[in-house]
């Protein structure tokens, strides 16, 4: 009665991100706030970039008529046209306002692009570990999520993704710079999915889309370079935000982008904006698109990010614990020594110490640490590392 049965489910199945939110607000309460060090949430520390606190202002000074009404779905056409000339240049691809549609955070955006694509029954391919919402995305559209994979480095095994796709795929989606495990896939990987796409395209009869999920393409260490899918494959949409590049996650603002030389591009198009207003975000929010607008091309600066990294790469790695390094993005993912994620995660609780494993990725077996923390946190934590990994010594 009531509830649906299925979101019951949902209820019951929810994420392990907001469980260990809840355990944290537990632990807190129970040993004091500043004793816990929580690396659960993947929610930036880092203060938005002074300029936007001018943007900001200024928007909200500006004398426009009707400037909190409604607007076109897609977003103002003037907003829509300097993020295209942004994301021309980033993507190397010719965009115009007509191929860009302002979103509500990469999650609106990347609903709004699953409506678009799916139809009951349809698959998205997605490579493991992934970001546990994307199941959740696809099921609202009546699609399900189909797993590859990875290399043992992380990086897509572009095989293994081929062999997902058949006649009910859709899409595939990636996310690179990766959450969770901080991995930017190279150039030649994108390059070869992208030929692969195009085979397999032609094999199972139907244009299998790409999804791009880029929250964090301008969260990057030592000089690595996010590729462009656009320049690797045409039938591609990219997703991006300003939630982390610009540390706004509560304000709800992104963008997706069509590639124009995509099939029915400009039908994909028209269908996002009508599914951005069928599910209720009917446009992007309008003082934050006026203020992303003003705001192209800057980004928090990530320095401040790879000293965190290096600190606690470089002290977990000294303590045992084995982890790719991450290339960008915030999140350290990591062996669970013994093996067993839930009980290794368990043992850091008890060291006021918070984390997800990696189960909750699609990964049992490693955990996760969003390292948007103060670095004071990092210092408090390893402790705590040190005595958790003690307690684990042949599994290492
Ligand atoms: C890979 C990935 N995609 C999408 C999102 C959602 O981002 P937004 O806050 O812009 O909706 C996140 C947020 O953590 C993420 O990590």
């Amino acid at each position: 009665m009531g509830v649906s049965a299925k979101m019951k489910r949902s209820l019951e199945g929810t994420s392990w991100i907001r469980r260990m939110f809840e355990v944290g607000a537990e632990l807190a309460a129970k040993h004091g706030p500043g004793k816990v060090c929580d690396f659960s949430l993947g929610n930036p520390d880092v203060e938005p970039p002074a300029a936007f606190q001018t943007a900001l202002e200024a928007v909200v000074r500006e004398r426009v008529p009707h400037k909190h009404g409604y607007m076109p779905n897609a977003g103002y056409p003037e907003v829509r046209a300097a993020v295209a000339g942004h994301l021309s240049t980033e993507l190397g691809t010719t965009l115009s306002a007509g191929d860009v549609v302002m979103s509500c955070g990469a999650a609106g955006g990347l609903n709004a692009v699953l409506k678009t694509l799916l139809d009951p029954g349809d698959e998205v391919v997605a490579s493991v570990p992934y970001f546990m919402e994307y199941g959740g995305y696809a099921d609202n559209h009546g699609g399900s999520l189909v797993l590859a994979p990875t290399r043992g480095d992380f990086n897509l095994d572009v095989a293994a993704i081929e062999a997902k796709i058949g006649p009910r795929t859709a899409a595939v989606i990636v996310n690179s710079p990766n959450n969770p495990t901080g991995r930017v896939y190279p150039e030649r990987t994108i390059r070869d999915l992208g030929a692969m796409l195009a085979a397999a395209s032609r094999r199972v009869g139907r244009t299998v889309y790409l999804v791009s999920d880029e929250p964090y393409r301008h969260v990057v260490y030592d000089g690595v370079k996010v590729p462009s899918v656009f320049a690797a494959y045409p039938h591609s949409i990219v997703i991006t935000s300003y939630s982390k590049d610009l540390s706004l996650p509560g304000e709800r603002i992104g963008c997706v982008a069509v590639h124009p030389g995509a099939e029915d591009a400009k039908t994909v198009v028209a269908a996002v904006v009508t599914a951005t207003r069928m599910l209720g975000f009917v446009n992007a929010p309008a003082l934050m698109q006026r203020v992303v607008a003003r705001l192209q091309g800057l980004s928090v600066d990530p320095a401040l990010y790879r000293t965190r990294r290096d600190r606690l790469y470089d002290a977990l790695a000294g303590l045992g614990y084995t982890a790719a390094r991450p290339e960008g993005a915030f999140y350290l993912f990591l062996k669970a020594p013994g093996g067993d994620d839930l009980a290794f995660i368990r043992a850091l609780q008890d060291e006021l110490v918070l984390a997800v494993p990696g189960r909750g990725f699609g990964m049992p077996g490693y955990f996760r640490l969003a390292y948007c923390v103060d670095e004071a946190v990092i210092e408090r934590s390893l402790e705590g590392f040190r005595r958790a990994i003690a307690k684990f010594p042949a599994g290492r």
